[in-house]
């Protein structure tokens, strides 16, 4: 062989062995985990990072170091997230060590930078956590600023912001022009957030303890619609642990952010793939296309860690995480393919899609699971409306016209038949998600042992006040162009709204007697209550209080009362399988 095509033939054995994204040219993928190398060939470090987009590019800033060291801000930028260029440092250490802690001198350290442009002003303004080099008791902010977007930036303040702790931090610009800095304060016990003055360059006076007393660090906050989402992590130092995800539609209070707990679902989410948040980062030319940036670090030379880039799945309007190996922008087309359906018409055909897992309903040889978004097997329904019962359906698959049939505690597809088998009440939340009941046996689809796996089983269960028993009613808005709803509630929101329509009348009746008696509520049901039973306390305005599931014993029912229930009026509802009593309860303090 000459000598020239040898060459050749063993550079592409040699490319074809890689990783994509272990190249630095021509890269089309992004595999996160893997040594990312810039278009010059060196490794990307730019750690802890955050990104902005402008004029077609976006620029990467991140922690530049040297082994441990922190050496300065390095930026990066890309038109397509997969290709990076070194633009070299943005920030780099300079000027001579002061007692007055105002420097950014050799031996300082300075992690998780964030640049956001101000309009008015047209500077670039860059904020990251600053430490003396010495430990990480010094606890402030370093604001640096720069006429382009790639610097230099020039040195202006380190500060404590509200004279306030401030470790890992972020700035998010909102879409009126105002921004804030957000960060772990209080010993790292409590996330503050603060409006920053007009000029982005100091914090004003306002601010507030939003997230109190959880331990959590690694903010990186979104805005989608009118609904703020933040990531962090917990306080481990350098070693991974699971994340957290809270929601809010009022960024300033402390009392609307509802923990929604680890939004990282399949292997791997204990440690949020082994990885920690640093920034979500708005993917231009799609629709709500939103990428979780996080960190993998390896704790002995930090310049060496890698990173964990992943689309975040948003269409259950509950974050969620699921690892891939390797991914490309065009994911996002198929996650913004189904919408949510803002009402169930007859005769429409929806997906039916799991608030656990972002999964559809589907049948893998006949077996009825989750399963990834994948045409062959995600079942398709069209929705027949069974004359006479309200909310009642019969759902046919439009792959086979068989229909969606229960049988005992299983689920099946069956030819089209006029039984109960074939009927389901869809019951609608008041997060807007659906319970799907059968009529034959009052069981609901719930995803068996409550799974987020791909391919987890869809059985019949008695209901149980859980996500595993939600389903989102979805539609292809490539095939449809039924009417959209926006699926951000917020949990709050969720939690004060009215729930499934309380019926006006029971099919018990008429037998069933309820009173408050201590703490307790106590039911005495008429026949057809055998067993384990749901209970559900609404006030006068339908909005829910309670949900639980009680045990008939000896034809007594007996919940706990919810705490500081005032004086008034309340309905309550029994539910054992197809029979439900529905009472008023008049309650008078004891
Ligand atoms: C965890 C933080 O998230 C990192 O940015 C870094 O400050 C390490 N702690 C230091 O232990």
């Amino acid at each position: 062989m000459e000598k020239g095509i040898w060459l050749a033939a063993c550079l592409t054995a040699v490319l074809g062995a890689m990783p994509a994204g272990a190249w630095g040219q021509n890269v089309k993928s992004i595999v996160s985990g893997a040594t990312w190398t810039a278009t010059d060939g060196t490794s990307i470090n730019a750690h802890g990072g955050g990104m902005l987009y402008e004029d077609g590019y976006y620029y990467w800033f991140g922690e530049h170091r040297e082994g441990m060291k922190s050496a300065g801000v390095s930026v990066y930028r890309s038109k397509d997230l997969y290709n990076w260029e070194n633009l070299g440092l943005a920030l780099t250490p300079q000027g001579e060590r002061t007692n007055t802690l105002q420097d950014i001198s050799e031996g300082r350290l300075v992690e998780r930078p964030k640049v956001i442009k101000n309009e008015k002003t047209g500077k670039y303004v860059m904020w990251g956590h600053w430490e003396d080099g010495e430990d990480y008791s010094k606890a402030r902010v370093v604001v640096a600023t720069a006429d382009k977007i790639e610097g230099p930036y020039t040195f202006v303040r380190t500060l404590r912001p509200n004279g306030q702790e401030s470790r890992d931090q972020t700035v998010f610009r909102d879409d009126d022009g105002r921004a804030y800095h957000i960060r772990s304060s209080e010993n790292n016990m409590t996330v503050h957030c603060t409006l920053l003055s007009d000029d982005y360059t100091k914090p004003t006076d306002t601010y507030e303890r939003i997230i109190p007393e959880k331990q959590y660090e690694a903010p990186a906050i979104m805005k989608i619609g009118d609904t703020y989402i933040g990531f962090f992590s917990g306080c481990t130092s350098w070693d991974p642990n699971p994340g957290h995800v809270l929601m809010t539609k009022d960024l300033m209070s402390a009392g609307d952010w509802r923990d929604l707990g680890n939004p990282c679902i399949d292997d791997g989410a204990e440690t949020t793939y082994r990885s920690q948040s640093t920034f979500v980062l708005k993917v231009e030319g799609y629709e709500d296309a939103y990428m979780f940036m996080a960190d993998r670090w390896n704790k002995s030379n930090i310049e060496t860690s890698t990173y964990v880039w992943l689309p975040i799945h948003l269409r259950t309007g509950y974050p969620m995480l699921r690892w891939y190996d390797s991914w490309d922008l065009s994911i996002f087309e198929q996650m913004a393919r189904f919408k949510r359906a803002a009402s169930l018409e007859d005769g429409n055909t929806y997906v039916l899609l799991s608030r656990l897992s972002d999964r559809m309903l589907s049948s893998d040889e006949g077996n009825i699971c989750l399963y990834n978004d994948d045409e062959g097997r995600n079942l398709q329904f069209v929705f027949e409306a069974v004359d006479g019962e309200e909310d009642t359906y019969r759902l046919k698959d439009v792959a086979t016209g068989q229909c969606l049939e229960a049988s005992g505690s299983s689920l099946r597809l069956a030819p089209e038949g006029g039984s109960t088998a074939q009927q389901w009440v869809m019951e609608r939340q008041g997060d807007k998600f659906y319970v799907v009941k059968s009529r034959l046996n009052g069981r609901v689809l719930t995803v068996k042992d409550g799974s987020t796996k791909n391919k987890a089983q869809v059985v019949l269960d008695n209901y149980a006040a859980s996500n595993k028993t939600k389903f989102g009613l979805y539609f292809d808005s490539k095939r449809f162009d039924y009417e959209e709803d926006n699926p951000f509630v917020s949990p709050k929101e969720a939690e004060d709204s009215t729930t499934v329509g309380v019926p006006a009348v029971g099919t018990d009746g008429g037998n069933t007697s309820v009173r408050c008696e201590g703490g307790s509520l106590v039911v005495k049901p008429g026949t057809g209550f055998e067993g384990m039973n749901s209970l559900t306390l609404y006030d006068a305005a339908g909005r829910c209080l309670l949900r639980t599931e009680a045990a008939s014993v000896a034809g007594v029912i007996v919940a706990g009362r919810p705490a500081g229930l005032s004086e008034g009026l309340y309905m309550i509802r029994v539910e054992n399988g197809m029979t439900k009593a529905v009472r008023t309860l008049k309650f008078i303090h004891p």
